[in-house]
């Protein structure tokens, strides 16, 4: 009888760690990780998403959703932080969880983070697709609908060929090993930053109160909606872990990384939001592209071309991160036993894990190219909510079980802040909708189907124990 809780140990995961035949290098230190950090969040949720959530959620009070969902985020990063010291490993919350709570909550964590990685990829591809539309139509080179909008996204609509395109190429460009050197991403950070400060700068002279008004049309159960909508601005920052391996100095540096890079976006964020429903009435605010159709609305073509051509660029760093981010952790988990071998598969010469990335990248193109962007964002912060509640409760369930073990970092006020987040999670999703809720339960019945079928079957951890 398999044991479903079986935890995998901390030696096993140094004998992991031993085992890679290519060590990676040491050679990140605070600034890039703050700068790995900011290069996963900063994108379709700020770039799209404010006008989504303003539009239909919470009115001007969006600024409010922000807060609440950055507020929400750090209490998250806080927990996040004392496992990246414990454990400064690649496979992020999918390990903790297998060495704290067992593997039946490992995989269920893995099972969440593919929403939270592949399903978001292509939720930022549609939001891709929406600057792309803009600047091709500038150009004179406007699509047609059906080329533009998924089959199941919207009227007239069959696929959305450029949210398709951009994903298998980032996959291609993955499977040939280009990936994000700390340069390259500190790049892209300081050109999509310096546009984020473009929008605040340029956007605060054309600010009227007036827009402000009603504040909150939607009251606060808008302002809690948009929350858990916007919510998915901040996804990004757990990923400064899946990087631990390469940290220099994981123990002191992880804390920074994570939480230095949630803060510095929070605080744009707020600003942005004020400043973009500031500029336009909340009707006349553009769901696809509203940062630039914002500035064009007040005749500032110019700048308005600038912010998409930012946001092309700023957004594909993002979808960078987050399908290598999936990569890595199907090896992990592929590394356990838990997903066939393909998974961990490396190419003879590329050395990547070539054929994961083509399935993954074919399996998000797909998505990308037919869902609404509204209905993946939900479902991607519903998803990375419920694994942010089970790191919470991981934190607690490890200071019962291993007080003794060496914390660089202490999340702090255990088991209140825990707690406190894990009631902070479930509030946020609580305003996601009915919808929402019952695509996370499919979505974890095909998990747990998979996992019964394969996983329980093959586990390493299950295999010793038997022995
Ligand atoms: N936080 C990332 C974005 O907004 C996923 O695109």
């Amino acid at each position: 009888m398999a044991d479903l809780f079986a935890t995998k140990s901390v030696e096993a995961f140094k004998a992991d760690l031993s085992n890679q035949k290519t060590a990676l290098k040491r050679a990140l230190g605070p600034l890039n990780l703050v700068m790995l950090g900011i290069g996963g969040i900063i994108g379709t949720g700020i770039f799209v998403l404010t006008g989504v959530a303003a539009k239909q959620d919470a009115g001007p009070a969006v600024v409010l959703s922000f807060a609440l969902a950055g507020l929400v985020s750090a209490l998250a990063a806080l927990c996040y932080a004392e496992f990246a010291t414990i454990f400064p490993i690649s496979g992020s919350a999918y390990s903790y969880s297998y060495a704290t709570l067992g593997e039946l909550f490992a995989w269920i964590i893995g099972w969440d983070l593919v929403i939270e990685y592949a399903i978001a990829s292509a939720t930022v591809a549609s939001g891709w697709s929406g600057y792309f539309n803009l600047i091709a139509g500038q150009l004179g080179l406007e699509l047609p609908t059906a080329l533009t909008v998924g089959a199941l996204a919207g009227p007239g609509g069959f696929l959305n060929v450029p949210a398709l395109i951009i994903i298998l190429l980032i996959s291609a460009l993955l499977v040939v090993g280009v990936r994000e050197s700390a340069l390259t991403n500190s790049v892209i950070v300081v050109l999509k930053t310096a546009v984020i400060l473009y929008v605040i700068a340029a956007g605060t002279g054309h600010v009227q109160a007036a827009n402000w008004e009603p504040f909150m049309p939607f009251g606060w159960t808008g302002v809690v909606s948009g929350a858990g909508l916007v919510f998915f601005a901040y996804i990004g920052f757990d990923g400064v872990t899946t990087a631990a391996e390469e940290s220099k100095n994981p123990e002191r540096d992880m804390p920074i990384g994570i939480i230095g890079s949630l803060l510095f976006c929070t605080v744009l964020y707020i600003i942005v939001s004020a400043v973009i429903t500031g500029m336009v009435p909340i009707e006349a605010i553009d769901v696809q592209a509203p940062l630039a159709r914002a500035f064009s609305a007040v005749g500032e073509n110019f700048g308005a071309s600038l912010i998409a051509a930012g946001a092309i660029v700023g957004l594909t760093s993002v979808l960078l991160v987050l399908l290598y981010g999936q990569s890595r952790i199907f090896f992990a988990m592929s590394r356990d036993g838990l997903l066939p071998p393909l998974f961990s598969r490396l190419h003879p010469r590329f050395a990547t894990p070539h054929l994961s990335t083509m399935l993954v990248g074919g399996f998000v193109a797909l998505a990308a190219g037919l869902f609404p962007l509204d209905g993946l964002a939900r479902f991607v912060s519903i998803g990375t909510l419920s694994a942010f509640v089970l790191v919470a409760a991981a934190i607690i369930v490890l200071r019962r079980t291993q007080p003794d073990l060496h914390r660089p970092f202490r999340c702090p006020w255990v088991p209140w802040l825990p707690l406190a987040t894990i009631a902070a999670c479930l509030y946020l999703m609580s305003g996601l909708g009915l919808e929402t809720w019952v695509r996370l339960g499919l979505w974890m019945l095909v998990g747990l189907a998979i996992y019964a079928l394969y996983g329980v079957r093959h586990s390493r951890v299950q295999q010793n124990l038997a022995k």
